[in-house]
């Protein structure tokens, strides 16, 4: 099992999930560097975190910003897909060509990129324009 896999597993069992029951697991690899992070909810339900976030605001929190991999797992069907918040932060931190994995328990995943989730996502440069 990969690095990356045992962490957002990990990360998991950690999901905080009363209203949903949705355990997600994140874990973000920058260099040789692991953070994750898992789903935290809340009774007032729009403020909710995803686990992806939680990975990416791990790492970001301890000085990175340029991050290199990321994986995420639920108990899905077929490989979890992140929502459209979490793809506009990935695009935040990740090269257009980083390596995401999208996986679930059963042992299904599908490796994606940045530029595929989110086509034309906003960016730092069109605040310039
Ligand atoms: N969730 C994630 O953490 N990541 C995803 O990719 C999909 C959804 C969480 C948000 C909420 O806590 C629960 O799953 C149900 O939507």
């Amino acid at each position: 099992m990969s690095v990356l896999r045992t962490a957002a597993l990990a990360a998991r069992e950690n999901a905080y999930v009363p209203y949903s029951h949705f355990a997600v697991g994140a874990a973000v690899r920058v260099g040789d560097r692991i953070f994750s992070g898992a789903n935290i909810e809340n009774a007032s339900y729009g403020l909710s975190n995803c686990a992806e976030r939680s990975a990416i605001f791990a790492a970001v929190s301890a000085g990175y910003t340029k991050l290199d991999e990321l994986l995420v797992i639920a108990d899905t069907e077929g490989p979890v897909s992140p929502c459209g918040a979490c793809r506009q932060v990935i695009s935040e931190f990740f090269p257009a060509d980083a390596v995401i994995t999208l996986a679930n328990v059963r042992g299904d995943s599908h490796q994606t990129t940045p530029q595929a989730l989110l086509p034309g996502a906003f960016s730092k440069g069109d605040l310039n324009a």
